[in-house]
């Protein structure tokens, strides 16, 4: 089951890894980096290095924030709303003519299964068109005063400037479009670093934008460390906004760096995210539904469904079934036929993962395992659910970041909306069920900023995603994102 030298999609990804430009890429041109540290890039299902990047830091950083400086201030402030979203579009078409080709790097580089990487390009294509249509429609409102004799208002919507954006590994390609796609449509310019973990589809895209005709300076795209790069951009006096995705710890370090330049800040962070089986729930499609939750890309995912709360008439006969599904799923390397669950992003992360579960274990946890590669050298972790847990235990509480899935049993429903939301956490939950009546109220009744029901991971354009509590600050995706990205100004007429 390990990844095998003789698929062709893994040739292939491996090759095009190797004509990518490795540079940072500023002021529309690719540059050496100013200090020459580079980022050695692995395949996570062998461990191997597949690419070596060059990695920014400060002067590099500093150097990209002028360049984004001078575009915002030059030719990108110069440009249509009309304009904006045609370079948008085209490249949107750009992405999608070379989509597979990015699919395939998206997988070797991230380890997630080829079909998950092709959706993920999908997707951020999507969200490159939304954006484009909202570009020349960033209206102002006109305004009544309710006080103000002889006086009209008006508003209008400005972008905020120089804007950095520090993006994760877990789906490079579509966090870098839901970060660019708004800001660039509203008038900003970008500084963009991606994870020194997956930058090869950043590095990709910053090609077609080149092709595409942006103004230089108004994307810039420098893989980097997050202490030397990703600290750089929180904290430089000239960006104005920060945008983050990525844990609450780095979350909050951004946070206090920005407040200290009054920068703008937008977070997308964490989650314990409760999947909750009612009484009246379709057993397998339950079943079905919860392990999405949990096991899609490895886990690796914000919104992960890691804590289940089914209820006692349906407990056993869910708990068995999802024990059998977690022993059939099929783990392997992203580019490997036939691979369900691809391998955990790094060593680090694999032993995290690890670390949490074994301490359940031996705080008293039941534990229920499926298989792994046996001879590989990936950062391989088997499908896994954890079971007999106290409330307030730590694999309960905190967030795993990997496939492991807590299973709760309860007996009240009015209760598991209150349980569910003792949590420092509130970005997702999904119910599964039939009584809409219980749906909707118990949806109503729940801290998160998306709920899905009978279905899990559905993300549109059009809808905001974000979190409550430590989750995070703002709302990406829909027109709520365009609030991320812009200032307003109130103009106030006395007609004397
Ligand atoms: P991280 O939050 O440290 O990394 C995310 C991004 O932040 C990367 O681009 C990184 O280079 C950058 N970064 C790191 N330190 C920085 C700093 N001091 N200043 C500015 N930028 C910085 O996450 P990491 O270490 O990769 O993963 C640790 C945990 O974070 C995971 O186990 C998971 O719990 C959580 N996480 C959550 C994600 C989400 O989608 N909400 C995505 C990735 C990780
Ligand atoms: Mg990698």
């Amino acid at each position: 089951m390990t990844a095998q030298l003789d698929a062709p999609d893994l040739q292939r990804a491996l090759a095009l890894a190797t004509v990518i430009d490795t540079r940072l890429y500023i002021g529309g041109r690719y540059v050496a980096p100013a200090r020459s540290e580079t980022i050695e890039v692995l395949d996570p299902a062998t461990a191997s290095v597949i690419a070596t990047v060059s990695a920014a830091t400060a002067p590099d950083i500093d150097a990209a924030v002028h360049a984004a400086r001078e575009a915002f201030r030059g030719p990108w402030s110069r440009l249509t709303p009309s304009a904006r979203a045609t370079l948008l579009r085209r490249l949107a078409d750009r992405l999608e003519a070379a989509a597979e080709d990015f699919a395939l790097v998206e997988s070797l580089d991230n380890g997630k299964p080829l079909a998950l990487a092709r959706g993920d390009i999908a997707a951020s294509i999507e969200v490159f068109r939304y954006y484009a249509g909202w570009a020349d429609k960033i209206d102002g409102r006109s305004v009544t005063p309710s006080t103000m004799t002889g006086w009209q208002g008006y508003t209008r919507k400005k972008p905020i400037g120089v804007v950095g954006q520090i993006i994760p590994w877990n789906f490079p390609l579509n966090m870098a479009s839901w970060k660019l796609a708004p800001a660039l449509a509203t008038g900003n310019t970008v500084v963009l670093k991606p994870s020194e973990l997956t930058p090869l589809t950043a590095l990709m895209l910053a090609g077609l934008v080149d092709e595409c005709g942006f103004p230089p300076g108004v994307v810039n795209i420098v893989p980097g460390y997050g202490a030397g790069a990703g600290a750089a951009l929180a904290q430089h006096p000239g960006v104005d906004k920060i945008a983050f995705t990525g844990s609450v710890e780095t979350g909050r370090s951004i946070g206090h760096a920005a407040v200290d330049s009054m920068k703008r800040v937008s977070l997308e962070l964490g989650g314990k995210s409760p999947t909750i089986v009612l009484p009246d729930a379709d057993v397998e499609s339950a079943i079905a539904g919860v392990c999405h939750a949990i096991f899609t890309n490895q886990g690796e995912v914000c919104t992960a469904g890691s804590r289940a709360f089914v209820h006692e008439k349906l407990y056993d006969r869910v708990l068995a079934g999802i024990i059998a599904r977690i022993e059939s799923i099929t783990v392997g390397g992203g580019l490997a036929p036939g691979t369900e669950m691809g391998p955990l992003i790094s060593a680090a992360q694999r032993d995290k993962v690890d670390g949490f579960v074994e301490r359940a274990r031996t705080g008293g946890a039941t534990v229920y395992s499926g298989a792994t590669p046996s001879d590989s050298a990936g950062f391989f972790y088997p499908p896994t659910v954890v079971a007999d847990v106290a409330r307030t235990s730590e694999i309960a509480t905190q967030e795993v970041f990997g496939p492991v899935l807590v299973v709760h049993r309860y007996t009240d429903a009015d209760d598991v909306a209150a349980w569910a939301n003792d949590s420092e956490f509130g970005l997702a939950a999904g119910i599964f069920g039939r009584d809409i009546s219980a749906i909707m109220t118990l949806a109503d009744r729940l801290d998160a900023g998306s709920v899905w029901v009978n279905g899990y991971h559905g993300v549109d354009p059009t809808m905001p995603f974000g979190g409550f509590k430590s989750s995070g600050w703002g709302r990406e995706l829909g027109p709520d994102a365009l609030d991320l990205y812009t200032e307003t100004t109130a103009v106030n007429v006395c007609l004397g």
